[in-house]
């Protein structure tokens, strides 16, 4: 009995040193292992992933790195090993088995200098070596600022790859840049250290378990959701992430950041991405995934600082002042509340509005998805006969709790008048919400609930997938650049503005409440007065009134921007109702570039009189770019004002700037075909409406100083040359213009301040300033300037 029982030992023994010699060794090097994250997350997560694997054939070795000294980072690390739990289902003895285990298998190193890092290599080396083990692979996980990312990945690549056959796996925490610039750079210092398919660039937000199933649930439930995730069912999404802390102890971090750098970016994009695109065939294919969300990135339109609003807390600035000795008189203008209104541009998404919103020192600490379905139907029977699952008259809604809350715990809930969906029974089950609980308006009782069935932290689950091998929860150096690409104009051009002032808490009230109309969100609640005498630009005040005066002999129409925009567009589409009503139809010539853009969103949004069905629209001038590309005049009068109207195709004029595939070639005659289309649909090639810029050189229209062409001869339409990128222009010339009925030349911003007084005193000298050649024979011009480039 005592042999058999030795042998069943022996060969349990062998068989698992033949596991171990099957999988191999790991070792885990956690660098900054003595700080605030791993202290909270990581050890935790490395630990579970100890109890996960044990005796799943692999060996391990955990090495905490930190500049700390060896004494005091092994007391630190001692600690934090010591406050390790374990699932609330293990027995306390085996618990008590694997922790000492776990603690055993941890240890504390200083490692700053490359010796070091050969040092650790060695040390690995050596203890495979002494033990027998094959080396399986390297895990580092830079729990460092990123600062501190270049040396360390340099000393990993020349002193501590794992031998041949062996993978290494770094691990990159944000942020990953401050700007699609910054982030370039990062990501391609660290392309020289290490492979793409060797980083792991972490968004905790993917380890979530509300999160991580919204994949799995689009493709669970495909067979309900097929129908009715689209633009035609769903009213608006919402991805929320509140807080109650505020950024006390961080500022030094948080004032370089801001919440939309800090959450909006990365987790809450991650999200959105995960809702908003195709549902690639195998969605466990990363490769797929990857492909898919790189196709929704592309279909988001671009954010204009009206598609935000910003807040900040009032104790904010203080608390900065105070961590970073800063002098009395300064003021952050750093947000610490976000929303934002994104619009996806494709045929399943289009004019459904995403909203995106997270901030500290709100009222409550919550985090989930919510996707609000539309309420088409009209139920004869009165509400107190309506059915919970049968009446399509309640709303109805999925909602993916992340967590905290009234809920407590992550949660996915589906309106049981939607459908019963389907989840994975091994890791959700359905449960009953505590009674009485209302939630996003309805009982709890309305919704089928489902929870994780083992409530997993997202850095435990991010860790195993890290061990896995599983890159599908991470961040790809193209994901990364893809959105900064999309938020780093908006984070330019909000750069000074003033965010509201909040109290905190449950005193916020209605103070941060907004609403959107088009592709504009506002505050609900109009502004009270608001004294920030802050860095940057003070708010301006906006009860001027609408100025007018000559200009050039010309009647002038000055106001702040807004104001300005607004009286321009009522004038154009006055103008428009006119020659309508009179001649049936409207020629509209309209220029590019920046200066009209707020004027095409506002004719786009604001004018549900304007007779688009009679109107003809032109191009004042183009660049020689296809009509695709982002340069084009065209592309901005498409993004700007076309995909919003209805206008008849027939009645789109762009310039033919791109024919036989080349651009703005002679022989195309390209310019000929534009004045030969204008003289057959115009009436005397006499445009209704001509609108005009002024460049800070005196040029319009694509009318450059010291360049004859378009200046005046017969040629209705000329190819020239701009000093500027791209240089190859089309333009109406001067003497077309000059037939219009009106011109409208739209002046705005600071920059243009000293041109305007230059033009203001000059003659006709179209030769150096083409502008002062705009004069229409028999119509009338009408010069429209804000303040700024007026007064200055
Ligand atoms: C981090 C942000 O990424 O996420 C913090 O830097 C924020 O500012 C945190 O507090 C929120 O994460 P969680 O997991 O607590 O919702």
């Amino acid at each position: 009995c005592w042999k058999m029982f030795t042998v069943a030992v022996c060969m349990a023994f062998l068989a698992c040193l033949q596991a171990q010699e099957l999988q191999g060794h790991v070792s885990i090097i956690l660098l900054g292992a003595t700080g605030d994250l791993a202290k909270k997350y990581l050890w935790q997560g490395l630990f579970q992933l100890y109890l996960d694997e044990v005796g799943k054939g692999y060996s391990f070795s955990f090495h905490g790195a930190a500049l700390t000294s060896t004494k005091q980072g092994q007391e630190l690390i001692a600690k934090v090993l010591e406050s390790l739990s374990c699932p609330e289902d293990m027995e306390p003895g085996r618990c008590a088995e694997l922790k000492g285990q776990f603690q055993r298998l941890s240890q504390y190193r200083h490692l700053k200098t490359n010796e070091d890092y050969m040092a650790l290599s060695k040390d690995i080396e050596a203890q495979l070596q002494h033990e027998g083990l094959r080396e399986a692979g390297r895990i580092f996980y830079f729990s460092v600022p990123p600062f501190a990312y270049a040396d360390i990945a340099r000393s990993i690549n020349s002193s501590c790859r794992p031998g041949p056959g062996a993978w290494l796996r770094v691990v990159l925490e944000k942020p990953f840049g401050h700007d699609y610039v910054s982030a370039q750079q990062l990501a391609t210092e660290l392309g020289s250290f290490f492979q793409e398919e060797e980083m792991y660039r972490v968004d905790h937000y993917l380890g979530k378990q509300a999160v991580a199933q919204i994949l799995p649930f689009r493709d669970q439930n495909r067979k309900a959701l097929d129908g009715l995730w689209n633009r035609h069912h769903v009213e608006r999404v919402e991805i929320i992430m509140k807080e109650t802390v505020d950024a006390e102890g961080r500022t030094s971090f948080y004032e370089e950041y801001g919440v939309i750098r800090d959450v909006l970016q990365n987790h809450l994009t991650e999200v959105l991405t995960l809702v908003a695109m195709e549902l690639p065939y195998n969605i466990s294919s990363s490769k797929a995934v990857l492909q898919h969300k790189l196709q929704a990135f592309q279909a988001l339109r671009g954010l204009q600082k009206g598609s935000a609003v910003l807040g900040q807390y009032q104790a904010y600035s203080r608390q900065v002042r105070r961590e970073q000795q800063k002098p009395d008189s300064f003021y952050s203008l750093t947000p610490t509340f976000a929303g934002i209104l994104v619009h996806v541009d494709n045929l399943r998404w289009e004019g459904v509005p995403f909203i995106l919103m997270s901030g500290k020192a709100l009222d409550e600490r919550v985090g989930y998805i919510r996707i609000l379905f539309r309420n088409q139907a009209y139920c004869a029977q009165n509400e107190k006969r309506w059915v919970v699952d049968q009446s399509q008259c309640l709303p109805r809604q999925i909602i993916f709790y992340i967590g905290h809350g009234e809920l407590g715990s992550p949660a996915v809930l589906v309106s049981r008048n939607l459908f019963r969906p389907s989840l994975p029974s091994k890791s959700w089950k359905e449960v009953e919400g505590r009674p009485g609980l209302h939630l996003f308006g309805r009982p709890i009782s309305d919704y089928y609930v489902y929870s994780p069935v083992r409530e997993q932290d997202a850095y435990s689950v991010l860790i195993s997938h890290i061990f896995h091998g599983r890159k599908d929860s991470f961040i790809t150096t193209e994901n990364l650049l893809a959105s900064w690409v999309f938020w780093t104009p908006l984070l330019d051009s909000l750069a000074h503005e003033v965010p509201r002032l909040y109290p905190g808490g449950a005193e916020n009230g209605f103070l941060l409440d907004f609403e959107f109309s088009g592709a504009q969100l506002r505050f609900c609640q109009q502004q009270l007065e608001q004294l920030v005498p802050g860095p940057g630009s003070a708010p301006m005040p906006s009860n001027f009134q609408v100025l007018t005066a000559k200009y050039r002999e010309s009647p002038l129409i000055s106001a702040w921007p807004e104001e300005l925009i607004s009286k321009l567009a009522d004038d154009i589409e006055a103008t428009a109702v006119r020659a309508v009503r009179r001649f049936g139809e409207f020629h509209l010539a309209l220029s590019g570039g920046s200066s009209p853009v707020p004027l095409l969103e506002q004719l786009a949004t604001g004018h549900f009189g304007f007779p688009w069905a009679q109107t003809h629209l032109w191009l004042v001038d183009e660049r020689c770019v296809p009509l695709w590309d982002p340069e084009s005049n065209f592309q901005g009068l498409q993004a700007h004002l076309l995909r919003y109207i209805r206008v008849p195709y027939y009645n789109i004029h762009p310039m033919p700037v791109h024919l036989h595939q080349r651009l703005c070639a002679e022989e195309d005659q390209g310019a000929q075909m534009y004045a030969s289309e204008i003289s057959a649909l115009v009436t005397n090639s006499s445009f209704d409406l001509v609108l005009l810029g002024m460049g800070t050189d005196g040029h319009t229209a694509s009318l450059f100083p010291q360049s004859p062409a378009g200046l005046d001869g017969t040629q209705p339409v000329v190819l020239t040359r701009s000093p500027y990128k791209p240089h190859q222009r089309m333009s109406l010339s001067l003497p077309l213009i000059n037939r219009a009925r009106k011109v409208a030349v739209l002046v705005m911003g600071r920059v243009k301040r000293e041109i305007t007084m230059l033009v203001s005193r000059a003659g006709h000298e179209p030769k150096k300033w083409p502008i002062s050649g705009v004069l229409p024979s028999s119509g009338q011009l009408v010069w429209y300037m804000d303040y700024e480039a007026f007064l200055g």
